[in-house]
């Protein structure tokens, strides 16, 4: 099974460039282009939030109409630059968006995805009005519930905040709400086989409880890559780049290997394929 995962667009509106810099728009549509000339296709598309940049219907009318071009199923969950309603109004047809647990008054979305070898599970870590992330006690109680009924299913989640520090100065200041009790849980469901971000527009990987869990980068900009604790918040132009997971059987043993897609400004932009001449070790 192969599954594509892309995050970060933060789409603006036509004509609109995102913090006067990044034409969203373009980016997005190459990253489809890209997508669509995998080989071989994808089975589905994870899209790990902020496809847009401030909430607007505008943006999603776009976002709809991008998408629409995917030759893939595609399955979303928000960032905190979406707005919930607006998703849901714009994708009716998206019944998991319908789904979910209410915390302390407010839906969330959570859902399974259950036809695939692998099986899916989309959490919403988004709190209006707040940049950072997390999870309540109501969400954990049903992704624990959730996940002890199939513990023998090797399970993928996805969502948008990362539930670890980064080392990115300006983006630690928020800790993700509930992250010692996630991170427990996790620890009890070897099934998990990775953990699916988005929210950091880099790519980073860690252990995390037992699985590994990662941040893709963004479709939209990327972070400027700035470890230091005064950091400030900035983006660069670096080329866009796409995950590829795979749940996969090779050497004998059952995997889940990732691999990164850097995505052109236009098609051929980076030259190859060229050959590589296989050379023994030299003795
Ligand atoms: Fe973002």
């Amino acid at each position: 099974m192969l599954i594509a995962q892309i995050s970060d667009f933060h789409l603006k509106p036509k004509g609109t460039l995102a913090y006067g810099v990044a034409d969203t728009e373009i980016s997005l549509k190459r990253a489809i282009a890209y997508l669509n000339s995998l080989r071989p296709l994808p089975e589905l598309v994870l899209i790990t939030g902020d496809m847009v940049d401030e909430g607007a219907q505008e943006s999603y009318s776009l976002l709809q109409q991008i998408l629409s071009l995917l030759k893939v199923p595609f399955f979303m969950v928000p960032g905190n630059h979406d707005h919930k309603k607006s998703l849901q109004e714009t994708f009716p047809d998206h019944r998991y968006l319908q789904t979910g647990v209410e915390e302390q008054g407010r839906p969330y979305f959570c859902f399974t995805l259950e036809s695939h070898s692998l099986r899916l599970i989309g959490l919403d870590t988004v709190t209006p009005g707040e940049h950072g992330g997390g999870l309540g006690a109501t969400q954990l109680a049903w992704l624990e519930q959730t996940l002890e009924a199939q513990p023998k299913s090797p399970t993928l989640l996805f969502m948008h905040h990362p539930p670890f520090a980064s080392a990115i100065g300006h983006m630690d200041g928020e800790v993700f709400r509930g992250w010692q009790a996630f991170q427990s849980l996790i620890s009890r469901q070897p099934q998990v086989e990775r953990i699916l971000c988005g929210h950091l527009h880099r790519p980073i990987f860690r252990r995390y409880a037992g699985t590994l869990a990662s941040c893709c980068p963004a479709v939209g900009m990327q972070l400027t890559l700035d470890l230091r604790e005064e950091a400030p918040s900035t983006f660069t132009m670096e080329p866009q780049s796409i995950m590829l997971h795979l749940w996969t059987e090779l050497w004998g043993e059952k995997t889940l290997l990732t691999h990164l897609g850097v995505v052109g400004e236009y098609p051929g932009q980076y030259s190859g394929p060229h050959p590589f001449f296989g050379v023994v070790s030299p003795e």
